[in-house]
Order: structure tokens, then C-alpha cells, then sequence
């Protein structure tokens, strides 16, 4: 069956790596890390080994390093961006799982995990979870650190992966106001860096691992130019007290008469 869309990532990475393999740029595949996620509307037990065969052929690998539950949500219907929360349906937790560590008994996937998981729904998972997730992929930064979520992680041995780790600034969930705060910027200043590995060395001192995006060639080596330098403990400690606030709040998934009928209910009071 033709399915409506696919991802506009996996084959285009998929390509640049076989090239880069060809070219003697990287050694093989074993060199790279290699994550993808299931999409809601494949979210349900007899979708994941089909959806993570269709991202392998996308990639033309034989297995993913790393693959996540997108969200702890179902949507109806063929794989699509734009939905509402009239679109959502429960997430058969247990049997996705369940699916989830067949993908990696067999290979498919060298570790497992979700993401946009709070406690409340980690601790239903784990209920049911013979393999632990070795990953929660969530909204992280200054400005949302996770403190409860990162501490009830640390305890079950789940790691933390921050995305939009700064801001998600240009992109629909995203706020400019990570790079712009004067805080943020002042330590950045005062270091002779910018605000944005600011945040990514943050990310790093406290131990978690962090997805910053760019299409910018400059940008990437910024990001990548922040393991030769340190915060100190005085400027950590200025960045932990910034006010928090939640950006990534994912409303699409929210409706009145739906599975989550308010964004409290949806990220189960951690906002
Ligand atoms: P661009 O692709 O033009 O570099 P996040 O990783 O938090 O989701 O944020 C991604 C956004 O941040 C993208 O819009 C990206 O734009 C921008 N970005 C990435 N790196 C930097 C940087 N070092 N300084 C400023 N903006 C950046």
C-alpha cells in the first residue's frame, strides 16, 4: 500500500551517509549514532515493525542506533503533519511497547526508547516494560530545564536527550526568547561566546545528551566548538534561576472533548 507521506529526512540522510561511507569521509556506519522516531499515526502495535521497516528502507540501513515513541499519543488516519485533537487516540502503551522490543530483539533497533514522556506516563510504561527505555527525547533548556523529570530519569536509568535545546527559535514551537535573554547573553559575553553554546554547554554540564538543529554550515561548527571551555559553577548557578516555562506545549494534540482535554492534562501537570 502507498502510504500518504514519508519522512523528508531519512532517505536524503540516508544517501549523504552511503556518499560520505564511499567518499572515506567516516570509517562506516558503525561511526554514526543514528536515531529515528515512530510517527503517532503508527503508533499501535501492529504499525511499528512496518514503520520501522519502511525508516530502515528510507535509510537503507539494517538498523536504526536509537528509536523512539514520538509521543505518548495516537493520531487516526494516514500520516499527515497538520491534525487536531480530535485526531487523537489512547496509546496502547503496553502492546507499542511491546512492539518496541521486538524492533530490538530483532536487530531493527540497537536501543529503545520514547519521547515527550512525563513521570506520570513513564511510570505507566515501566509497568509493562521488559527492555527500560534507554531514552526519554524531550524539550530541554534553559528556560525548561526538567528538573522533576530529569531526577525521576536519573532514578529509573533513563537518559535525557534535550531537544530544542535552544529555544527551537525559526521553528513552529519554538521562541526566540533562549537566545535573546539578557542573562543568557551576559554569561555568553562575559565568556567571548554566543548565547547558543551558552546553552549547549549548559546541556552538557548537566549530563544530558542535546539535538541542536541547523541548515547553517557556520552555526554547526558554533555548536560543535563547546568541549574546550567550561561554566563555572557561579554561571551555572545564574542559569538555574532563570524563570521556567514550557514552549514546546504540542496544543495540536488538545481538545475539549478529546484523550487530553487541556495541555495540564496532556503533560500531566509538569508545565
Ligand atoms: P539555522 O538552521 O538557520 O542555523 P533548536 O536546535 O533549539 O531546535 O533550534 C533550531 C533553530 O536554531 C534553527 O532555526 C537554527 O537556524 C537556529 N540555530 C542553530 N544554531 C544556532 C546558533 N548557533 N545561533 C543562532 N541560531 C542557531
Amino acid at each position: 500500500m502507498q502510504r500518504a507521506i514519508e519522512s523528508k529526512s531519512e532517505r536524503p540522510l540516508g544517501q549523504a551517509v552511503s556518499r560520505a561511507i564511499e567518499d572515506g569521509l567516516i570509517g562506516g556506519r558503525k561511526e554514526l549514532f543514528i536515531t529515528s522516531k515512530l510517527f503517532p499515526t503508527d503508533a499501535y502495535p501492529d504499525g511499528v515493525l512496518p514503520a520501522i521497516r519502511e525508516t530502515l528502507g528510507a535509510l537503507e540501513m539494517e538498523y536504526v542506533d536509537l528509536y523512539l515513541i514520538h509521543f505518548p499519543a495516537r493520531l487516526k488516519g494516514e500520516k499527515r503533519f497538520v491534525f487536531n485533537g480530535d485526531d487523537v487516540i489512547p496509546l496502547d502503551m503496553k502492546g507499542t511497547w511491546e512492539a518496541m522490543e521486538e524492533c530490538n530483539r530483532l536487530g531493527l533497533a540497537k536501543a529503545i526508547g520514547v519521547s515527550n514522556f512525563s513521570c506520570k506516563k513513564l511510570e505507566q510504561l515501566l509497568v509493562h516494560a521488559k527492555i527500560l527505555p534507554a531514552v526519554n527525547q524531550v524539550e530541554m533548556h534553559p528556560l525548561w530545564k526538567q528538573t522533576q523529570l530529569r531526577e525521576f530519569c536519573s532514578e529509573k536509568g533513563i537518559h535525557i536527550s534535550a531537544y530544542s535545546p535552544l529555544g527551537g527559535v525559526g521553528v513552529i514551537w519554538g521562541t526566540p526568547a533562549v537566545l535573546a535573554n539578557q542573562e543568557i547573553k551576559s554569561i555568553a559575553e562575559s565568556k567571548g561566546k554566543s548565547a547558543a553554546q551558552v546553552c549547549l554547554r549548559w546541556a552538557f554540564q548537566n549530563g544530558v545528551s542535546f539535538l541542536p538543529k541547523s541548515f547553517n554550515k557556520e552555526r554547526l561548527k558554533e555548536n560543535s566548538e563547546i568541549f574546550d571551555w567550561e561554566l563555572s559553577g557561579e554561571d551555572m548557578k545564574r542559569l538555574n534561576l532563570l524563570p521556567q516555562k514550557r514552549v514546546a506545549l504540542a496544543e495540536a494534540y488538545v481538545s475539549p472533548n478529546g484523550v487530553f482535554k487541556s495541555c495540564d492534562e496532556l503533560w500531566d501537570g509538569e508545565l
